[in-house]
């Protein structure tokens, strides 16, 4: 079994004193953000559907207080009223949330053969979750004059063939990021991250983690040389929730290794 890389502390510890929601912050890009907003001196409420990756996070990573799981279903509502709820009664104020749950497998088949089922689970949790979680978290966002970093991809802007509800959600989170940068300012800053190939398989529950399996061409394709990793997006969702950006608003950021800027004809 590989093991996920450990929290890398930061000297300047710009998120000290800081507290952040994160929605499936207990495996891939969520625990990468996770980690990093840790490793920057913050704390952190994770909230996720399995049980299992959340305790095993607060095992793994041994930070005491600063870390946090409750268990989370983004796409009810009475779910995340709990978790903010259980985020207050732990540390008392919320200073960040990162709206990253979903269902992260774009290809769902043909559309004439998509359910309206599959559709509304994809919509569902995608893009009403991070409502959900932004509106239940506002007022304390706003008190703490806070920021909410939402994780979209670069399916908002490019699509491969039969990726339609995916796609579709993705775009609908890069409209809600401006929408609610507009509403939610001067109090609260809302922004986005794009990410494109990120590999997760070292950042699952221990009992589901593995070796990436890629190969050399898959990194040689990106002109940054290689796959991303869920700390690649960590970094730029720490410097979103801090003060260091805070004349960055209603924006969107793609983090792809330059993937979204190589022109293809083939
Ligand atoms: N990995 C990539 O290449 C990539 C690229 C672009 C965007 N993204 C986005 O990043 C986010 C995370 O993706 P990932 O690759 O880390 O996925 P992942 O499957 O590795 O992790 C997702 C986590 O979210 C949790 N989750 C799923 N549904 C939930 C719900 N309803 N409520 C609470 N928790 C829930 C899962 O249990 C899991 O722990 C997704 O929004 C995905 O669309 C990922």
């Amino acid at each position: 079994m590989p093991k996920t890389p450990a929290i890398t502390v930061h000297d300047a510890l710009p998120m000290r004193d800081r507290v952040v929601l994160i929605t499936g912050g207990a495996q891939g890009v969520g625990r990468g953000i996770a980690q990093a907003v840790l490793g920057a001196g913050g704390s952190v409420m994770i909230g996720d559907l399995d049980v299992d990756a959340g305790h095993a996070c607060l095992q793994e990573w041994q930070v005491g207080h600063r870390a946090a799981f409750h268990k989370l279903d983004v796409a009810r509502e009475a779910s995340v009223r709990r978790w903010v709820d259980a985020a207050l009664a732990r540390f008392g104020h919320i200073d960040g949330l990162v709206n990253n749950a979903g269902i992260a497998n774009p290809h769902q088949g043909p559309l004439h053969e998509l359910s309206l089922e599959t559709w509304n689970r994809y919509l569902g949790t995608n893009l009403t979750g991070a409502f959900l979680c932004s509106k239940h978290a506002l007022p304390s966002l706003a008190t703490a004059r806070g920021a909410i970093v939402n994780i979209a991809s670069t399916r908002a802007l490019q699509s491969e063939p039969d990726t339609e509800a995916y796609a579709a959600s993705k775009g609908g989170l890069v409209a809600l990021t401006h929408a609610m940068a507009v509403s939610a300012g001067p109090a609260v800053r809302v922004n986005a991250i794009l990410p494109g190939w990120i590999t997760t398989d070292a950042w699952q529950k221990p009992q589901a983690r593995q070796h990436p399996k890629l190969h050399r061409r898959d990194h040689a394709q990106h002109p940054a040389g290689r796959v991303g990793s869920p700390e690649d997006i960590g970094a730029l969702a720490v410097y979103l929730l801090g003060q260091q950006s805070s004349f960055v608003t209603g924006q969107h950021f793609v983090v792809d290794g330059g993937m979204t800027i190589k022109m293809q004809y083939v």
